[in-house]
């Protein structure tokens, strides 16, 4: 059966394209999620893409990953750095996850070097643009398929 795997964008992600494009390039997040459709289907993997600027209902989409998905591609935006309860949904849901940053987040400001997100996630990538949501889905597919 084919694999589902949900990506999540937080907070501010809405505007990418003309959001610092100096720091989070001039893709927009409607083409990443056109990179990863085209992905996931020369991959025979099911995506479901979704973005909010609301905690609450990103902690609710977390535990809906945990009962429909097998894996989890999560860019939290600024939630990355402050919420417990993005990182309790990800524990009590049970869902692989995989971090993703477009921006090298420790090369920034010293309050985005922690990760609420980091010690629950199978692992990170940062700092490789929009092109870290296909290396991320890589590597979970590759993760998934082997454990
Ligand atoms: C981000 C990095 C975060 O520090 C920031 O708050 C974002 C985007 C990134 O993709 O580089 O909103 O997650």
């Amino acid at each position: 059966m084919a694999k589902t795997i949900y990506i999540l964008n937080g907070p501010n992600l809405n505007l990418l394209g003309t959001r610092e494009p100096d720091i989070y390039g001039s893709t927009t997040l409607g083409s990443i999620e056109e990179s990863c459709q085209a992905f996931c289907q020369t991959h025979n993997v099911e995506v479901v893409f979704r973005q909010s600027n609301e905690e609450g209902e990103l902690v609710n989409w977390i535990q809906e990953a945990g009962v429909k998905s097998d894996g989890l591609i999560l860019n939290a935006g600024a939630y990355t750095h402050t919420s417990v309860a993005l990182h309790d949904a990800i524990k009590a849901s049970g869902v692989k996850t995989v971090e993703v940053h477009l921006s090298n987040i420790f090369q920034r400001e010293e309050f985005r070097h922690h990760s609420f997100i980091s010690p629950v996630a199978v692992g990170v990538i940062c700092g490789f643009g929009a092109q870290g949501y296909e290396l991320a889905l890589s590597a979970l597919l590759t993760h998934l398929n082997s454990n």
